[in-house]
């Protein structure tokens, strides 16, 4: 080599060093299957990720290294993945020798960065197996031995004592019933999770969980005592007063296993031995609530030397271990709590507190009083008109918690199996003054981590944002439920679907979403139906477009918010069988049979003589989510390198589209229903060919216009109507419906008190009247949609299709609306990622932070030969920023990881 070149090279070679490898690149965060240091996991094959992170820009992992070690100490090494070059840091499957059922495995990580510089091993992180074979169970399922009461059925209560006379070196305690359960070790409670085992398809797949109990378990006499609960296993379920769902039988499963420090282990698991009696929970059901009669309790049952003499031995039943599978997802966990807000007497004397937030969960009362004296809590959202305590939109629901006092002293309650969607209680039976500390609402829901966080200059826009983050605390209580509070609380799918992609940027919904996948694939009928709720407790095998469609849309939007791709890999059997279902019910490619729930509660005026309603023709909508969902599938296709597949649906596509054409589209580009939901849909589907679709974005805006500036669309149309507003040029009017605060819009119920979103548009009516009361939730997330387009376009937080999970970020935030500022926060699994900007007296200020490892393209705004500048400098002067170019008024950058702060002067009106 030339000595001048030599030297040039070295040159370079300095520049880039000084500019890439400054500070060392430290590892943290470590998941293991998306979780923290999980117990009890059942995948052979389970994916680790972690997150990078250094001060320097443009951080990239060229390599990393991966070490696991079995055992308790951690000593026995079972893989090491050697130095792999791969810029793969999230999901990185485990490829050592077999994992096996029971253990701890232990692992690190340390990365190369693109200096070439490596790492520091990373602090431990670990998981434990749970049960990898039924024959791991040396459990027997029991059951009372003692005859029910038949309409109470009061709670079991499951007791077993057991000595350990050694050392425990750990200890894990795996449980499962039919039923709900709660369980205690030496009378301390085993884990902190509710509603257990959650709710799953059970005759197919019950979930077992897995517990650290190490530090529970004592020297000497140790007791484990149990109580079940009817729960969605038995309880009163869906309609009709149906019970006994899954079984008529509760049931319990329990095994748990010490092993002592000298290396001996033992297992005290549920069998013929244990002991069985009523406990004082007298009756619980989720819909009607929980009655507790405290002279009832059995001071002392879960502790040892208690005398269950009169206590009848349990008996053992034959029930099955096949479907038994670790839970995977976050449990039920309380979270936020609240004391009373306002303690006060309605126009009709009822006594009432107020908790200031309509939330999900129970409340917890602290009483003195004699034994036998009983308070009656019941649970409404609202109050009526008058200010009355108002729960005719319960239906059926009692949703009322009942305790009788034992009578020594202060006592505390608090219902075990059953949930309320509340704001007000209303207490009956109090003894003594009602104090507001008396009594504390807690909130329960799933315990996905919060990844969202959206504020504005616009007060009314950041409560619709807490009442979308409130409506999803709400509903995901291990499945998505349309609502928390009547005699329904079921995984509706259509409701689920529409969400699902505002929900993935407010908590880290994953695993949340894969299991429940599960479950969509488990109903699922022969033909390849999928049913209106998951779990299917309506028993039907049935279909409605929107609501089926759940089974192509929540697999696809969790790859491109994680970039998840074992929940395509998991759900593309069901994925195509939904649209081959469709193909199958087609007549000249057109799906136009049987009945659906159509554009449900769109906007309809009570007074309608003049044609207001907008309804949207049924089978258009059915025929644009099965070009929709027949998309989704293609691209899955591509995504598993399933090309065949690919081709032959992308065929299909076609003719979907054509047919829609010929059927739905008149020759002047007219759509047969002209309503905001048609051309919506038609728009985001992409179902007109290029040339007409200008004028039919025109024509929705013509029609936004008629109704003089508000929207009309129901569930399946109000996702995507700013979108498609935003992608054909018109975020200024998507901005309008935004800050509409008149009936319909979603400013109204804001602007009427609600601290949730609403089932309807008009659940109060401006006059104080409410909807009809058998439909008239005042939680149900599906309206909340709309915060996937003020992340995605206000704030302008997106991941591209080919970096999904955020590993190639896109960031375009959209100033409008007179905001004068806007913050959104988006945890991923590589990290932080930021928008933050801000108007400025004729310009913008835009921070943005990009976590390492990933990349972006950030689209700076109204660019017209504006100034802009990062950091002060001229953006010229900057070269870790690349200037991509211009596209229709927006100056484009390829960035890769850091704090950036951009300015933007000379901006154009
Ligand atoms: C539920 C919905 C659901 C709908 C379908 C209602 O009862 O609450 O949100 O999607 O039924 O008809």
């Amino acid at each position: 080599m030339p000595a001048m070149y030599k030297k040039l090279c070295i040159v370079a070679f300095l520049q880039l060093s000084a500019f890439f490898c400054i500070a060392q690149v430290t590892v943290q965060h470590l998941l293991t299957e998306n979780l923290s240091n999980p117990i009890g996991l059942d995948n052979k094959a389970p994916r680790l990720s972690w997150q990078l992170s250094g001060t320097q820009r443009n951080i990239v992992q060229a390599a990393y290294e991966i070490r696991v070690s079995a055992g308790a100490d951690g000593k026995k090494p079972v893989w090491n993945s050697g130095k792999v070059v791969s810029a793969q840091s999230v999901q990185v499957p485990y490829a050592g020798t077999a994992l096996e059922s029971r253990q701890r495995y232990t692992w690190q990580v340390r990365v190369w960065d693109n200096g070439g510089k490596a790492s520091a091993w990373s602090s431990p992180a670990f998981w434990l197996t749970g049960m990898f074979s039924p024959t791991d169970w040396k459990a027997q399922w029991i059951q009372p031995g003692y005859a029910e009461e038949s309409t109470l059925q009061a709670s079991p209560l499951f007791r077993k004592e057991f000595s350990s006379g050694k050392k425990v070196g750990s200890a894990t305690a795996t449980i499962t019933a039919h039923g709900l359960y709660e369980a205690q070790l030496n009378g301390r409670r085993i884990g902190d999770a509710y509603l257990t085992p959650g709710w799953t398809s059970y005759n197919k797949r019950l979930q077992y969980q897995v517990y650290d109990v190490t530090d529970l378990v004592k020297n000497g006499k140790n007791t484990i005592g149990v109580t079940l609960g009817s729960g969605w296993y038995r309880g009163f379920i869906a309609w009709g007063g149906q019970h006994n769902f899954y079984g008529k039988d509760l049931a319990l499963l329990f095994q748990l296993e010490i092993r002592y420090s000298d290396g001996s282990s033992e297992i005290i698991a549920s069998d013929g031995s244990w002991k069985a009696t009523a406990g004082p929970i007298r009756n619980s059901e989720i819909y009607d609530g929980e009655t507790i009669d405290g002279r009832e309790e059995k001071t002392g049952w879960t502790l040892a030397g208690y005398n269950d003499a009169g206590w009848p031995s349990v008996k053992t039943a034959a029930l099955p271990f096949e479907h038994l599978l670790a839970s995977s997802s976050e449990p039920v966990r309380k979270h936020e709590t609240f004391t009373g807000k306002r303690v006060f007497t309605t126009p009709k004397g009822e006594k009432l507190i107020d908790f200031g937030q309509n939330l999900v969960g129970w409340v917890v009362v602290k009483v003195k009083g004699k034994a036998g004296d009983k308070i009656r809590i019941s649970h409404a959202e609202v109050l009526d008109k008058e200010g009355n305590f108002y729960t005719d939109n319960l239906r059926i629901a009692k949703a009322q918690d009942t305790y009788i006092l034992k009578g020594d002293g202060e006592e505390s309650f608090e219902p075990h199996f059953t949930f309320h969607g509340f704001r007000y209680i209303r207490i009956e039976g109090y003894p003594g003054e009602l104090l507001p500390d008396h009594f504390t609402a807690v909130a329960l829901y799933s315990d996905m981590p919060k990844t969202g966080s959206f504020q504005c200059s616009n007060t009314l826009v950041n409560q619709l944002q807490h009442n979308i983050e409130w409506g999803q605390q709400g509903n995901f209580l291990d499945v998505p439920t349309d609502c928390p509070q009547r005699d329904e609380r079921l995984g509706w799918t259509g409701d689920a679907q529409v969400f699902s992609r505002t929900a993935a940027y407010i908590r880290g919904v994953d695993n949340f979403f894969a299991k429940w996948l599960k479950d969509v694939a488990a109903d699922q009928g022969a033909s390849g139906t999928v049913p209106f709720v998951i779990p299917n407790v309506l028993g039907k095998d049935d279909r409605s477009t929107g609501w089926s469609d759940v089974a192509t849309i929540i697999p696809w939007n969790v790859y491109l918010a994680y970039g998840d791709k074992r929940v395509l890999e998991d759900q593309y059997p069901s994925m195509k069988a939904w649209v081959d279902y469709m193909k199958g019910q087609s007549r000249n490619d057109l799906w136009n049979t049987g009945s659906h729930f159509g554009d449900w509660l769109f906007y309809r005026p009570f007074d309608d003589n003049d044609g207001r309603s907008a309804v949207t023709d049924k089978y258009l909508i059915a025929q644009c989510f099965y070009a929709h969902s027949t998309e989704l599938l293609i691209r899955t296709a591509n995504v598993l390198g399933k090309t065949q597949d690919a081709a032959d649906y992308g065929r299909l596509l076609k003719k979907i589209k054509d047919a829609f054409h010929r059927e739905y589209v008149t020759p002047s580009g007219r759509l047969v229903s002209g309503t905001q939901t048609a051309y919506t849909l038609a728009l985001q589907f992409d179902m007109l060919p290029e040339a007409e679709r200008k004028q039919a974005a025109q024509r929705l805006v013509e029609n936004i216009k008629d109704y003089r500036t508000h929207l009309t669309t129901g569930f399946l149309g109000t996702p995507y109507l700013c979108h498609v507003l935003s992608d054909y040029g018109y975020t200024d009017i998507a901005y309008k419906l935004l800050l509409q605060d008149s009936y319909p819009s979603w400013l109204y119920p804001v602007k009427m008190g609600a601290t949730t979103i609403w089932e309807r548009w008009d659940g109060i009516r401006p006059d104080s009247s409410f909807q009809t009361p058998g439909m008239n939730s005042f939680n149900h997330y599906s309206y909340g949609a709309i915060g996937d387009w003020m992340y995605r376009v206000v704030a302008g937080i997106d991941t591209y299709e080919d970096g999904p999970g955020y590993k190639h970020i896109r960031i375009q935030p959209h100033p409008g609306g007179g905001m004068t500022s806007v913050e959104a926060d988006l945890q991923t699994y590589y990290g932080k990622v930021s928008s933050h900007w801000r108007v400025e007296e004729g310009g913008l200020l835009l921070d943005v932070e990009i976590p390492a490892n990933t990349t972006a393209s950030v689209y700076l705004p109204s660019w017209d030969g504006a100034m802009v500048t990062e950091g002060g400098k001229p953006l010229g002067s900057l070269k870790e920023i690349e200037v991509k170019g211009v596209e229709t008024g927006w100056l484009i950058l390829n960035l890769g990881s850091g704090s950036y702060h951009f300015g933007i002067s000379g901006l154009r009106k």
